[in-house]
């Protein structure tokens, strides 16, 4: 294999920079011979002088170098590795891949690769957020290029927190060995390309200004499955009631509170390949909001709250006549006649797949970290043992790829 442990590491012009002297440790610990480039900027930040004594190796900073180019260095550096990291990888540096600019060193190399890409972003959130960033991000994914991080946090400015944070240096250095182990072939990205969005945790349908009906969805599968699903290429759009979890890395978050509120924004985000409805939307909502506190009136007999159906979003999404993604799927969470409801709820929401799970208080499926699960399709039923909620997401997303590839032929 051409490369084997060696690494390119692209260091960009970020505050996080000096995090990627660590990185060079870490992946030398681990026996990778580690090469760097470095962008104008990335020198504002740290010295090749530092990341030279780390490596042991020449640092490349220029395109125009005389001496490297004399055969052609850039093709040279572009090839001959296992793997190129950018890390820190900034808006600016995304935007060029994503453009196939090659205006400096970096981006050339970038451009001129044919070996597999790590990216671990770092800036600002609000530069992260911005629908331009997004949009390469997409492009990037698409392209096959692989991911990690951002995380959530504080920021390096005082004050500032949010997602952008670069993916600690350890995490790289692991997902790096897991790609170079992978071999030269691209890093298995099953959903590059394909839209998916998903709904997670609870719903929140006001009594008054100050109650409200809920559940005790903590939302951890729904958002172990956006975090699967990011991992797997998707561009995903995870459609969240109100939780306490983070926002998963590499994930568009909406943040909602009722069924209501939750099925614009499904509609919003549509056209997807994929819809994953794993909210547990409440059923019902108080048909007449109280625009005060509710007050005890002294009469010692206690409100009576009226209640109207909600709108059913997974039956919704199931039913649509031009906009339906290619695979609908719905969780049934049941205290009884699990498998009996599953089917039902098939037929009349027109899903293609129920992941069903059984809810009861002793399973401790609800705010807990495992799951056990059966998947009920048109063809039949699967039981999937006892899996950590993550395991679960993994599967589920990788029989999605499955399905895909197989419905597109
Ligand atoms: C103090 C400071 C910190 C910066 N931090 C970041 C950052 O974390 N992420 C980012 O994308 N850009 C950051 N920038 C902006 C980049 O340095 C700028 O876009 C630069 O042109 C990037 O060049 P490069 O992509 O070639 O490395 C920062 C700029 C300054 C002055």
């Amino acid at each position: 294999m051409t490369g084997g442990k060696r690494v390119l590491l692209i260091i960009g012009g970020g505050i996080a920079a000096y995090k990627s002297l660590d990185l060079i440790r870490r992946l030398r610990e681990r026996g990778v011979k580690v090469k760097v480039v470095m962008t104008a900027a990335a020198q504002q930040f740290i010295t090749p002088l530092a990341a030279g004594a780390l490596t042991a190796e020449k640092v490349y900073t220029d395109l125009f170098d005389r001496e490297a180019e004399q055969d052609v260095g850039h093709i040279r550096l572009a090839r001959d590795t296992g793997l190129i990291i950018v890390a820190p990888a900034t808006a600016d540096l995304m935007a060029k891949m994503a453009q196939g600019l090659a205006g400096d060193l970096a981006s050339t190399v970038l451009l001129a690769t044919n070996r597999p890409v790590l990216v671990a972003p770092a800036m600002n959130p609000a530069m992260w957020a911005h629908p331009a960033t997004q949009r390469n991000v997409a492009t990037l994914k698409t392209d096959g290029i692989a991911f990690i991080g951002p995380e959530s946090g504080e920021m390096a400015e005082s004050g500032e927190a949010g997602l952008g944070r670069m993916a600690e240096p350890l995490a790289i250095a692991e997902r790096a060995l897991e790609l170079l182990e992978a071999g030269s072939a691209l890093p298995a990205r099953p959903l590059a390309g394909k839209h998916v969005v998903i709904t997670s945790g609870p719903t929140h349908e006001p009594i008054d200004p100050v109650r409200y009906i809920a559940n005790r969805s903590s939302g951890k599968q729904g958002h172990a499955i956006a975090a699967a699903a990011a991992e797997a290429g998707a561009r995903v759009t995870l459609i969240s009631g109100p939780v306490t979890l983070p926002d998963p890395a590499g994930v568009t978050v909406i943040p909602v509170e009722t069924a209501k509120e939750m099925l614009a924004a499904v509609e919003a985000a549509l056209p997807a390949d994929v819809a994953i409805m794993a909210a547990a939307v409440a059923d019902w909502r108080v048909a007449q909001e109280g625009s005060e506190k509710i007050k005890k009136d002294g009469s010692g007999q206690p409100p009576a709250l009226a209640l109207v159906e909600n709108p059913d979003i997974l039956s919704t999404v199931g039913h649509l006549a031009g906009n339906r993604p290619k695979l609908v799927v719905g969780f049934a969470a049941e205290t009884q006649n699990l498998i009996a409801n599953a089917q039902g709820k098939l037929q009349r929401k027109a899903a293609d797949w129920i992941v069903a799970n059984d809810v009861s208080p002793s399973t401790g499926v609800m705010g807990g970290d495992a799951n056990t699960v059966r998947i009920v399709t048109h063809d039949g039923i699967e039981d999937w043992p006892t899996l950590g909620k993550t395991e679960v997401a993994r599967r589920l997303v990788a029989r999605i790829a499955a399905a895909l590839e197989t419905a597109e032929g």
